[in-house]
């Protein structure tokens, strides 16, 4: 879309396109919806925008909530926003640590921006691309928030007037995603020149461990059980140097490597095992999931936990332990065909087993659905029957 034609749809004749075009959509095709529009008089270009617009909304109302349906979006920067409530849960940290305003450094359509305006921060986003700015911009009047949206290129600009320079770099280049960190728009050695003092930036959440500055807090962050990022704090606003944290449907929890134990014990599992969450995986955190639930490693390094008594936790997945199965192939199928075992879901960590290639090769045909942990137990190969918490 060209931004003409963008500013044209925010005018009041492309507001009651848009609004046309809302009413209907999804009860008709969208060449049938085109063609109304059209005929009622609509210009072609207007009932273009319009009616992507509104299947974008629809497509957006996952990540970005319920605000979708009055937001402005393009494919590209959908996919590229933050969901509401990682952006909410980051503007609400912000909000708590007495930082009152925020440049937004390649703000994009704004999904982080309205996040930080509407935990009460004044706000100002710089984008390069007029599109994403005037969308931005736009985005912040629908939802009735202040701030300011300008076009321009984000490392000619001057952070010193604001409490948090926040940078989310596109991770794209001219032949599509890219996961080398200095070819990031804005590039790395930028991003690290802003974590040394008020910057706040967002990553990807399999950033190495090593490229995080000393001083900076890396956040790994989860969603319903999606880890989707990586966010790094700088030393104005670093915690501890590593965080998990887990957003759900029942609120926050946020674990830091204060609360991991260099030292855990390491034996074979008794009563319960823990999937820990990847957030809590990816930050190095899982020896606190066995301190939480009173537990142990079942081996050094594989992300298991194992206690005796079940603990809930909102860092880790539990499964009761039915029983050890059998490890090999054969005595494994007798095992299961011995329960009426059918459909098997197998998960395994730390053996090189294909889930998928042994469920087809066991060829099981039983009434019962059962799952089978496969792991490394003190170096050996070990399978467990076990049975999710709902
Ligand atoms: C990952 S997107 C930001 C998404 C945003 N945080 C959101 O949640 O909607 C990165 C944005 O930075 C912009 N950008 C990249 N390099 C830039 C630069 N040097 N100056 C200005 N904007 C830039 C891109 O055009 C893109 O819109």
């Amino acid at each position: 879309m060209e931004v003409a034609t963008f500013e044209r749809l925010l005018a009041p004749e492309g507001q009651q396109v848009l609004h046309e075009a809302d009413a209907v959509y999804g009860s008709v095709d969208d060449l049938t919806l085109g063609t109304r529009l059209r005929r009622a008089g609509h210009p072609a270009d207007l009932v273009a925008a319009a009616t992507s617009q509104v299947a974008l909304r629809r497509r957006a109302a996952t990540k970005l909530g319920p605000e979708a349906s009055a937001l402005y979006v393009t494919p590209d920067a959908l996919e590229q926003a933050t969901r509401r409530t990682v952006a909410s849960h980051r503007a609400e940290r912000l909000r708590a640590s007495g930082a009152r305003s925020l440049v937004d450094l390649g703000c994009g359509i704004g999904a982080d921006l309205v996040a930080f305006a509407r935990a009460g921060l004044a706000v100002h986003g710089v984008e390069r691309d007029p599109l994403r700015a005037a969308m931005a911009r736009a985005n912040l009047a629908a939802l009735a928030l202040d701030g300011t949206v300008t076009v321009g290129d984000v490392t000619a600009v001057d952070v010193a007037p604001y409490d948090v320079a926040f940078v989310d770099p596109a991770r794209r280049d001219g032949r599509g995603r890219t996961f080398d960190p200095e070819a990031f728009s804005p590039p790395w050695s930028f991003v690290v020149g802003l974590l040394a003092d008020r910057g706040v930036a967002k990553v990807l959440p399999g950033i190495a461990h090593d490229l995080v500055p000393e001083g900076v807090e890396a956040e790994w962050v989860s969603d319903r059980g999606d880890l989707v990022e990586a966010c790094l704090w700088g030393r104005a606003y670093a915690g501890p140097a590593r965080r998990a944290t887990v957003l759900d449907a029942h609120g926050t929890a946020t674990l830091t490597d204060t609360d991991a134990p260099a030292d855990v014990a390491v034996r074979p599992p008794g009563g319960w095992l823990y999937e820990p969450d990847d957030a809590v995986i990816r930050a190095g955190l899982v020896t606190a999931v066995a301190a939480l639930t009173g537990g142990w490693l079942v081996d050094p390094h594989i992300a298991y936990v194992s206690s005796e008594e079940h603990v809930a936790t909102p860092y880790a997945r539990a499964l009761r332990v039915i029983e050890e199965l059998p490890y090999r192939e054969k005595q494994l199928r007798a095992a299961l065909r011995d329960r009426g075992v059918g459909t098997l879901t197998v998960k395994k960590r730390g053996v090189s087993v294909v889930p998928e290639v042994l469920v087809k090769r066991l060829r099981l045909t039983g009434p019962t659905a059962a799952t089978v942990i496969l792991t490394r137990v003190q170096g050996e190969g070990r399978a467990y029957l076990v049975e999710p918490v709902a």
